[in-house]
């Protein structure tokens, strides 16, 4: 039973990488259910930084058994060119990087798809990968190809001539000046892809069963944040998966019972990258707090380098997400990078139409309506050597121990700098 997921209680981009490489010698499995190389994780180890968009940060370990469920939806291009970068940086990939047949493939149509229908009022601000169309088309069924369909050259021919006349004629419809494929110079360099992914590819659920089986620890790693779940999210301004605890049933098929231990992972502030409303987001300007916080917590994309958007904690919003992730224990990232400030507030309820609410509204459209009601409290301004929770400043100390006390959780692990000895682990 010994299984962990480490899950992201904002908007993405909560540092879980780090938490998760901290994890993986406890674990014998590293899974990502969700997601594809939409999904941004840096992790610094051994002075050396990695940058992450599809592989699970565990390939760092090649003790450890890294997978990629059959929640995920796979870019081959992409994936070669992680293990590529990650073989030159002299990470050994072989065996222990497990790709599901029934992981989604994510082609170049799905793409132009998602340029297409992104340029209008109604963009939400992807990432441009192709993921939405790609798990439109898991849902539709018609166009969807999955992982273990490419290594049957014959059934991959037939399957995208289909697929491919009816993408052209839709993404004509979309715009006339639509990029086209051919079914059969397509058919041709995903065979290739095919080859080179072989030795990778398997029956996860199969493959994860018989680790539970054998008392193997599996270590989950949720990609983006759980308010960008599709479900639970802030929609339609949510990502196409379950980014939430709640897709790791979904996207790995290990029944969620099975889950010891969830840490909640959340930054000392918050962040998002697109659009969608936010409620407790600083615009205030050039010298304001929220550009210093951007630039001191270096927030720009991994994956598409937009400056992310920042803002200060949203309790009200994190409750919320602890609960649906049903979360165990809090991990607090980055809290160095609020060292500088006089003064620091914490979103504790919102106001909507005169009234006062402490339950989160995922709808964006009334989430839009909400203001925040903030308590403040004052900073430490000295930066944090401490390695134990006992030395850090009192004020720091104070602002950790009001976010576990307004999420109701305990803090296992507070986070104040890359480095994996920046660490605190609170006993
Ligand atoms: P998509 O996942 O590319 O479809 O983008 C949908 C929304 O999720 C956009 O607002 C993206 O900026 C956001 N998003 C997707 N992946 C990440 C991530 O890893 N971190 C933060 N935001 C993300």
């Amino acid at each position: 039973m010994a299984c962990t997921c480490v899950v992201g209680l904002q908007w993405g981009d909560e540092a879980k990488g780090k938490i998760v490489d901290l994890l993986t010698e406890q674990h014998d499995f590293v899974v990502r259910y969700n997601g594809g190389a939409n999904a941004g994780h840096t992790v610094v180890s051994g002075g050396k930084t990695y940058k992450f968009s599809l592989l699970p940060t565990g390939v760092l370990r090649p003790h450890l058994c890294s997978v990629i469920a059959n929640g995920v939806v796979v870019n081959p291009v992409r994936f070669f060119e992680e293990v590529k970068q990650l073989r030159e940086a002299g990470v050994a990939i072989g065996e222990n990087l497990i790709v599901s047949n029934h992981a989604h493939v994510i082609f170049p149509y799905h793409a132009e798809e998602e340029r297409l229908s992104e340029g209008g009022e109604q963009a939400i601000g992807t990432t441009g990968r192709g993921i939405g169309p790609c798990y439109q088309d898991k849902a539709g069924r018609i166009c969807g190809v999955r992982v273990g369909e490419l290594l049957y050259p014959d059934h991959l021919r037939a399957r995208l001539r289909a697929i491919v006349a009816r993408k052209n004629k839709l993404l004509r419809a979309l715009s006339a000046e639509a990029k086209q494929f051919d079914a059969d110079a397509l058919t041709d360099e995903y065979l290739k892809y095919a080859e080179g992914m072989r030795p990778h590819i398997r029956d996860t659920v199969h493959l994860l069963h018989k680790a539970l089986a054998d008392g193997k620890r599996i270590l989950f790693e949720a990609a983006q944040g759980s308010l960008l779940d599709v479900d639970h999210g802030t929609y339609p301004y949510v990502t196409s998966s379950n980014s939430s605890t709640t897709g790791v049933w979904s996207g790995s098929g290990v029944p969620t019972r099975n889950l010891e231990r969830v840490i909640g992972v959340i930054k000392a502030y918050t962040t998002r990258v697109g659009r969608g409303p936010f409620p407790t987001e600083l615009n205030d300007g050039p010298d304001g707090v929220g550009e210093k916080i951007r630039k001191t917590g270096r927030e720009y994309g991994t994956v598409t380098g937009r400056p992310r958007r920042c803002g200060w904690f949203d309790a009200v919003a994190a409750r919320y997400t602890a609960r649906l992730s049903g979360t165990d224990e809090l991990a607090v990232m980055l809290l160095d990078v609020l060292s500088d400030l006089d003064e620091i507030s914490i979103c504790t309820s919102y106001e909507i139409d005169g009234s006062r609410i402490e339950d989160f509204p995922t709808d964006a459209f009334l989430l839009e309506r909400c203001r925040p009601v903030y308590e403040t409290m004052p900073g430490w301004r000295q930066p944090i050597e401490a390695r134990k929770v006992g030395d850090l400043p009192a004020a720091a100390r104070r602002y950790v121990d009001r976010l576990s006390a307004l999420l109701g959780l305990p803090v296992g692990i507070v986070s104040v700098g890359p480095d994996r000895e920046q660490t605190i682990f609170c006993g």
